[in-house]
């Protein structure tokens, strides 16, 4: 037998039950249940996105709720989908299951300039919300790399920050209200327009950071922010973490202009990128420990400049050697951010390289970061940390200088490395791209165990059968079928 025919075979015997595909197919419409070659598309950040070979699209949250109440009166689970770009596997589905995609829930429904809110179904991509945002002059007040692939109901359920947390907050703070099917297919419907709420238990965070494991998003109100007229872009060499953290203060203490972005880049990361876009500027040496790229908003671009210039002089005072160039276009200002974001280069150079996603306390920061690199080495000689991340919000991303996945001892010996202690300096271990099914065991090795049988308890209240997003965040692979529910998974 080849092992096409035994896949198919196996894809055969655990195949969803013809019965449920066509009752899905009947209440959404047949082209919107995808299986075989149709349901081929492309799996995103994870090569086991789309291994359940079936993909429901609803249109509406009324059928997000019929395909949830089809897929539990068949027992079959529902993985949900936006974007397929996260990095932690919260995605994964096998055979036996079914994907449910957002894809086609893809309207702004409303976007309203004086309240400064919008309301947008999940499948809305973070950079489709930006653009009908900024015609107002207004912004979602998050931002970041995968804004072209992340949706909003994705980045709901990660609990998403990006470059601007430090400033506004990470996704938990942006939204104002949700609507999620639960997994009775019941809707949850908190739709609510406004900052201040105090009505009692404020259950939208339930499903913020859920993975889809409590219930599917469907709709957010997201609050939105003013653009200012003028921004400016610099990037600033500087000898320590030290240095860094003091620009960031002077920074937010400044004068003309307000701080959107601090991000830094350690020396292997800007030189890996630099090098891959062929980018170098006269004068500007990429040797420095540290490279902080910050970005100011406010009125008058020029104005902006200048006080950049102004934090240049006084960081020198306090350390000579820092450099710094003050973008002069927009595509110098492009080229910059294009240092920064253009990850994919690390993947490219390593494949599949092991990567990590910590927060860290500002003041622990230096510490952490001289620890982590003799750990690491530690572990293996010349295994060393491409370093980068939102420095003004402490969380650092880790990308090691080797082809992963690692094997499995070497593996528990960098999360070794780079976790312990985290929590107790104040930290965490998953800082904004959730826990998904590559973190579990590290969520369950950190987490202090009442959190956890909390966790198990909301679990078992909204999900006791776990057909929501199965083998994702919680440290159990599954929970024992419940038809009941109250039953303690202690
Ligand atoms: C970034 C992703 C990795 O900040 O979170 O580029
Ligand atoms: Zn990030």
């Amino acid at each position: 037998m080849t092992s096409a025919t035994a896949r198919a075979e196996r894809r055969e015997q655990t195949a969803v039950p013809a019965a449920l595909v066509l009752a899905m197919r009947s209440a959404i419409g047949a082209q919107h249940v995808r299986t075989g070659v149709a349901a081929a598309i492309d799996p995103g950040t994870h090569p086991d996105n789309l291994a359940a070979g079936i993909v429901a699209s609803p249109a509406s949250t009324e059928e997000v709720s019929a395909i949830v109440r089809l897929c539990r009166s068949h027992g079959v689970p529902l993985v949900p989908q936006g974007g397929r770009t996260g990095l932690v596997g919260g995605s994964v589905s096998q055979p036996g299951e079914v994907v449910l995609s957002l894809d086609r829930m893809n309207r702004i429904e409303r976007l309203d300039p004086v309240e400064r809110t919008a309301v947008v179904q999940a499948g809305v991509t973070l950079e489709t919300l930006q653009a009908a945002a900024l015609e107002h002059r207004l912004e979602p007040g998050i931002d970041l790399a995968a804004r072209g692939s992340a949706t909003i109901g994705g980045m709901v359920s990660t609990n998403a920050g990006g470059v601007m947390a430090f400033r506004n907050g990470v996704m938990r703070h942006r939204v104002l209200g949700l609507e999620a099917v639960l997994a009775d297919g019941t809707i949850y419907s908190d739709l609510t327009r406004v900052v201040k709420n105090s009505a009692g238990y404020d259950l939208k965070h339930l499903f913020i950071g859920a993975e889809g494991t409590l219930g599917i998003v469907t709709r957010v109100v997201m609050k939105l922010e003013p653009v200012p007229l003028a921004t400016a872009t610099a990037l600033f060499g500087l000898p320590s973490v030290t240095a860094a953290l003091d620009l960031i203060r002077l920074a937010l203490d400044g004068e003309a202009g307000q701080l959107r972005a601090a991000e830094a880049l350690w020396q292997p990361y800007i030189q890996l990128t630099a090098s891959a876009q062929d980018w170098s500027e006269p004068g500007f040496d990429l040797d420095l420990p540290v490279y902080l790229l910050m970005s100011l908003g406010g009125a008058r671009e020029g104005e902006l400049r200048e006080e950049f210039e102004r934090l240049f002089a006084e960081i020198m005072e306090r350390f000579d050697e820092a450099t710094g160039i003050v973008a002069s276009s927009q595509r110098q200002e492009e080229a910059l951010w294009r240092l920064r974001e253009d990850t994919d280069v690390l993947y490219r150079t390593h494949k599949t390289a092991p990567s990590y996603d910590v927060s860290v306390p500002l003041s622990e920061i230096d510490r952490y970061v001289a620890r982590i690199a003799s750990g690491l080495a530690a572990v293996e000689a010349g295994l060393n940390p491409y370093l980068f991340g939102h420095l003004a919000d402490g969380n650092l991303h880790i990308v090691l200088n080797r082809a992963g996945p690692l094997p499995e001892a070497m593996s528990a010996a960098v999360e070794q490395v780079l976790y312990t202690g985290l929590t107790e300096i104040g930290g965490s271990f998953s800082a904004e791209h959730g826990v998904g099914s590559k973190r579990i065991h590290a969520l369950a090795a950190t987490a202090d165990p009442t959190k956890l049988n909390l966790m198990m308890r909301v679990k078992d209240t909204l999900d006791s059968h776990v057909l929501m997003n199965p083998g994702k965040v919680l440290p159990l692979a599954s929970l024992p079928a419940n038809e009941h529910g109250g039953q303690a998974h202690a």
